[in-house]
C-alpha cells in the first residue's frame, strides 16, 4: 500500500530538481501527480511520475502570473477531481549586495518565490477547505532562518515564505489543513550548479560543502523524502513547521575540535 494512496498532489516547480523528485515520491507511493512549471520536463523524474500515476496534466506557466495559476489549479481539479496536496517547489535563486541591486533582480527573486507560492495557496485553498482537508508544503531553505553572503533578495524571500508558511497554519487549521515548509541545505540540483559552478567559485564551492556536517550537498530524492512526509497522513499533528533537512548545515560550527577527538 503506497503512503499517498488515493491522493491528488499539485506540484510546481516539477520539471527539475526538488519538483520532480517530489513528484516521483509521491507517484511511487501511489498520488496522481500534476505538474506546474515555467520550463517544460527535463529528463528523468517527472516524466517517470507522470508515466506511474497515469492521467497526470503537466501545464506550463509563469508562477507570478496568478490568473494562469487559478486557470492550471481548475483544470487539474477539473482532470483529477481534487487537489489533496500542494508542494510550492518553484523557485530561483539571486540577490547581490543590496547597494548594487537592480529593482527587477529584487522583483523577479521575491515575486517568484513568495507570489509563487502564494498563488498556487490561494487557488488550491477553497477546494481543500470545501472537502474539509488539504496539506501544503512549501520549500524554503536554510537561507529562509538564517543569513548568508550576498543572499540578500533570496534570504528575504525564503524567511517570508517560512512566516507565510506559520501564519497560513494558525489561519486554516481548523479547516482541516496543515501547512509546512522545508528548509533545504544545499542541493544538488541545476538551481545550485548555475551559482556554484561559476568562474571563482570552486573553493567557495568546497567550504559550502564543508558546511554540511555530513560532508556533502544533499540529493533531491532526500528533500522529496521530507517534502513526502509532511504531505502525508503521518505527519498528521505536524503543522505550521519549517523542518531543516541539511545534513547537518543548521547543527552548528566545526572548527577541528572533532578531529583533536579522533573523530575525523
Ligand atoms: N538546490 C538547493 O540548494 C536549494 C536549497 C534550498 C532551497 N531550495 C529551493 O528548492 C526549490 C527548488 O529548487 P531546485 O534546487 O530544485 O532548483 P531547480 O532549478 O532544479 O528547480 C526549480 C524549478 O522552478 C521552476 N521555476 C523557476 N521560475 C519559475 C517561474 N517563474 N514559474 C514557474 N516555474 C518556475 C524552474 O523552471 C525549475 O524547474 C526552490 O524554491 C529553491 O529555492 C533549493
Amino acid at each position: 500500500m503506497g503512503r499517498l494512496d488515493g491522493k491528488v498532489a499539485l506540484i510546481t516547480g516539477a520539471a527539475s530538481g526538488i519538483g520532480a523528485a517530489s513528484a516521483l515520491r509521491f507517484a511511487q507511493e501511489g498520488a496522481r501527480v500534476a505538474g506546474l512549471d515555467v520550463q517544460p520536463p527535463l529528463d528523468g523524474d517527472w516524466p517517470e511520475a507522470a508515466r506511474l500515476s497515469g492521467e497526470s496534466p503537466f501545464i506550463q506557466l509563469d508562477i507570478r502570473d496568478k490568473e494562469a495559476v487559478f486557470e492550471a489549479v481548475a483544470q487539474v481539479e477539473s482532470a483529477l477531481g481534487r487537489i489533496d496536496i500542494l508542494a510550492n517547489c518553484a523557485g530561483v535563486g539571486g540577490g547581490g549586495p543590496v547597494h548594487l541591486m537592480p529593482d527587477e533582480e529584487w522583483d523577479r527573486v521575491v515575486d517568484i518565490n513568495l507570489k509563487g507560492t502564494l498563488f498556487p495557496c490561494q487557488a488550491v485553498l477553497p477546494g481543500m477547505m470545501e472537502r474539509g482537508g488539504g496539506s501544503i508544503v512549501n520549500i524554503a531553505s536554510v537561507e529562509g532562518i538564517e543569513g548568508f553572503e550576498g543572499g540578500s533578495a533570496y534570504n528575504a524571500s525564503k524567511g517570508a515564505v517560512i512566516l507565510l508558511t506559520r501564519n497560513m497554519a494558525i489561519d486554516y487549521a481548523r479547516k482541516g489543513i496543515r501547512v509546512n515548509a522545508i528548509c533545504p541545505g544545499f542541493i544538488d540540483t541545476p538551481l545550485l550548479q548555475s551559482t556554484l559552478d561559476m568562474e571563482g567559485m570552486a573553493i567557495i564551492k568546497e567550504r559550502i560543502r564543508e558546511a554540511h556536517q555530513l560532508g556533502r550537498f544533499g540529493r533531491p530524492e532526500e528533500i522529496a523524502n521530507a517534502v513526502l512526509f509532511m504531505a502525508s497522513d503521518e505527519a498528521s499533528f505536524v503543522t505550521g513547521q519549517a523542518l531543516p533537512v541539511d545534513g547537518g548545515y543548521m547543527a552548528g560550527h566545526r572548527f577541528g575540535v572533532a578531529e583533536l577527538m579522533g573523530l575525523g
